[in-house]
């Protein structure tokens, strides 16, 4: 240990590496030799709506927007998100105490175990899962019980295999799902939400590609009776209207966490940019033209794709929602060890997929391809691909 270091955190030494980050090192290494196709990270490359950014321009010239924004978000965006729940969910949400507005949903998500977890409280994790709910489970000294989520329950959680005690605090759901594409259906929650009241535990569900689906719209957790009792539900703009980078999602639910949640927010952060709050009215104003646009460009990427992938002798499932293709590994040397196949991709064709164990130890065997590049890109990596030897 060196000096600098030798004082840091120990919650730190928790943690492994941001993913991500570990993926963009790699891609670093190989840029200078090899175009990459990076299917890596769910960062959209379609353009935003050119209406939504004139929007955006104009509510540049409202001078409030230039000083700090309240804690909770502009109330004329909480009754926009209402709005929006009820037409999309037909869920009733009172702007007033069950909306708050976030700098993107990630940042919810985070703050939310910093308001509900204890040294030693039980935080249920799905694996694999997006890797923020383990990490800030670490990071609040939660201790971690990962659920399997399998292919072959269709990656839900199997409910009646789990134990729950005094310190269970948070269960963690996120659906439709990354990594595996999967949806929860009504009976599902329904079933969860029953067991939180039952047992007093808190849940979430972090419903951020909701509007991504391919078949029937996914539902929300909180449609189902008594769900505002112990559960909330992030959702985020970044995806429906591929605006990643402005930093704006929202919450919504049981009051009491969302008051709890803003607590630690309030002396972390002082809410997202006011120019960008207005646009979410615009944006879920207009949701059902913008989100139709968009499934409908990832749609056919996605089928293109794993048809592609299965005449090549993989084995895709186009998903039920979300823009993530989850493939098994289709070499029989690299089948547990997704580092090393997707360092092999990398190396051998430029081409840029997720490891599945980056997502939790029940990920491996698997690697995720981001299908957010467009159809040319998702072409060429094709070409390349054929190139392989599959009998090895
Ligand atoms: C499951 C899940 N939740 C949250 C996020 C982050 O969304 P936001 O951009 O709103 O922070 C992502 C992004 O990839 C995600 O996959």
């Amino acid at each position: 240990m060196n000096l600098k270091t030798q004082f840091f955190a120990s919650r730190l030494s928790k943690i492994p590496p941001y993913l991500f980050a570990e993926l963009d090192k790699l891609k670093l290494k190989y840029q200078s030799t090899t175009e990459i196709i990076d299917f890596g990270e769910g960062n959209p490359t379609l353009p935003p709506h050119p209406h939504l950014l004139n929007f955006l321009r104009k509510s540049l010239n409202v001078s409030e927007n230039h000083r700090y924004p309240t804690y909770q978000g502009k109330l004329s965006v909480r009754e926009a998100i209402s709005k929006w729940y009820k037409e999309r969910f037909n869920v009733t949400l009172d702007p007033e105490t069950e909306v708050a507005v976030l700098i993107g949903s990630k940042e919810g998500v985070a703050h939310l175990f910093w308001a509900l977890v204890d040294r030693g409280d039980k935080v249920y994790v799905p694996s694999p899962s997006y890797p923020v709910y383990l990490n800030q489970t670490y990071l609040a000294g939660g201790i971690p019980i990962l659920i399997p989520i399998m292919e072959k329950n269709r990656f839900l959680p199997e409910l009646t295999r789990i134990k729950f005690s005094k310190r269970s605090k948070l269960f963690c759901l996120n659906y439709p799902n990354n990594p595996t594409g999967a949806v929860a259906p009504y009976e599902f929650y329904n079933e969860i939400v029953n067991l939180a009241l039952k047992y007093n535990f808190y849940c979430f569900n972090d419903n951020v590609y909701s509007e991504i689906y391919y078949t029937t719209p996914p539902h929300s957790i909180l449609e189902i009776p008594g769900a505002k009792e112990c559960c909330v539900e992030f959702h985020s703009l970044s995806k429906t209207f591929s605006i990643c980078g402005w930093r704006i999602g929202f919450v919504v639910g049981n009051a009491d966490m969302i008051q709890a949640l803003l607590k630690v927010k309030q002396n972390v952060d002082s809410g997202p940019f006011g120019a960008i709050q207005d646009s979410v009215i615009f944006a879920l104003n207009n949701w059902k033209k913008f989100s139709k646009l968009t499934r409908q460009i990832y749609k056919e990427n996605m089928l293109y794709l794993s048809d592609a992938l299965n005449k090549l002798g993989w084995s895709s499932q186009m998903p039920e929602a979300t823009f993530y293709l989850w493939c098994k590994i289709p070499f029989k040397q690299f089948r547990y060890d997704s580092l090393q196949f997707a360092t092999f991709l990398l190396k051998n064709t430029g081409i840029l997929v997720t490891p599945g164990i980056g997502f939790g130890k029940y990920g491996e065997g698997y690697v995720r391809f981001a299908v957010v590049l467009p159809k040319a890109k998702i072409k060429k990596a094709i070409m390349r691909l054929k190139k392989l030897d599959y009998k090895t």
